[in-house]
């Protein structure tokens, strides 16, 4: 008789092997008739159904966001060095990638899984505070390297609470989203550990990095070296 052999890979978000690609089950011609954009893309493909407006719409408005924020952030100065010393684009944009993490821009699905804990906790904004601190850990989302209430950071802006951009969206994600019946519970949970919101932050960053990346090109800089003066040498 005939023997099921298990596959090597399952896949669950698109198919390529119809006559044209489909994402989610819908062709991508379909995608381009009804003038879809990246937010219906990442809707079909990450969340795995046809999201309404507004959230494809939340989609898109992070990405605009968070797309780049100067050169001497971590990602772009990592993007900026690689370009200087003559490497390829995709090594240039993957080295500014590689430092999104829990302190820069990583922080988005950490501050959503504790804003969160907080709530079911039924936490006040101070006890949450303490229990932190009293855990020694840092808030995700809270705090910035030059951003303060007396600089205040246009995309987040508040004043009275230093969030910075990752917790602004994970707040306003946990607003949108997890109130919407379009979720429960427990998938909203999943989707912060997995890293649904890292990402949006990753695919956001990646056109500010190509951009760097294509600048420093274009504009043929040398090879970066860092000064010796900004430099201290605590040497035996
Ligand atoms: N939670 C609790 N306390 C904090 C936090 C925080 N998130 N951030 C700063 N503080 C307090 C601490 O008491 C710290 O004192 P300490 O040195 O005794 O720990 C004091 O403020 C000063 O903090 P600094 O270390 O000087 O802050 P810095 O400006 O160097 O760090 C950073 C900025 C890394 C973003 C920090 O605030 C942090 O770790 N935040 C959490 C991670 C995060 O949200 N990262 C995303 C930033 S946005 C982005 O990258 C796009
Ligand atoms: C960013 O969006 O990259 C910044 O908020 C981080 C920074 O250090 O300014």
């Amino acid at each position: 008789g005939r023997v099921r052999r298990a596959t090597g890979i399952v896949s669950t978000i698109c198919d390529d092997r119809g006559e044209e690609p489909t994402y989610g089950g819908v062709a991508i011609s379909d995608l381009m008739a009804a003038e879809r954009g990246i937010g219906d893309a990442i809707s079909l493909l990450w969340f795995k159904r046809d999201l309404p407006r507004w959230a494809t719409r939340f989609i898109e408005l992070v990405l605009v966001l968070c797309a780049d924020h100067g050169p001497c952030v971590s990602g772009a100065h990592n993007t900026i060095v690689a370009a200087r010393a003559g490497k390829d684009l995709v090594s240039c944009v993957a080295s500014g990638l590689l430092t999104i993490g829990p302190r820069f821009g990583g922080a988005i699905d950490g501050a959503a899984q504790v804003f969160l804990d907080a709530h079911d906790r039924g936490l006040e904004p101070d006890e949450f505070v303490a229990d932190m601190k009293r855990r020694g850990l840092r808030i995700p989302g809270i705090g910035h390297r030059i951003k303060s209430a007396d600089n205040m950071d246009q995309r987040v802006k508040a004043r009275n609470l230093v969030l910075n951009v990752d917790g602004a969206v994970a707040n306003a994600f946990l607003d949108l989203w997890a109130s919407s019946s379009s979720f429960g519970r427990e998938e909203i949970k999943e989707m912060t550990q997995i890293g649904y919101l890292n990402g949006l932050f990753v695919v956001a960053r990646s056109i500010g990095l190509v951009g760097h990346s294509l600048d420093q090109m274009r504009l043929k800089q040398p090879l970066y070296r860092h000064p010796w003066d900004d430099t201290a040498y605590y040497c035996e």
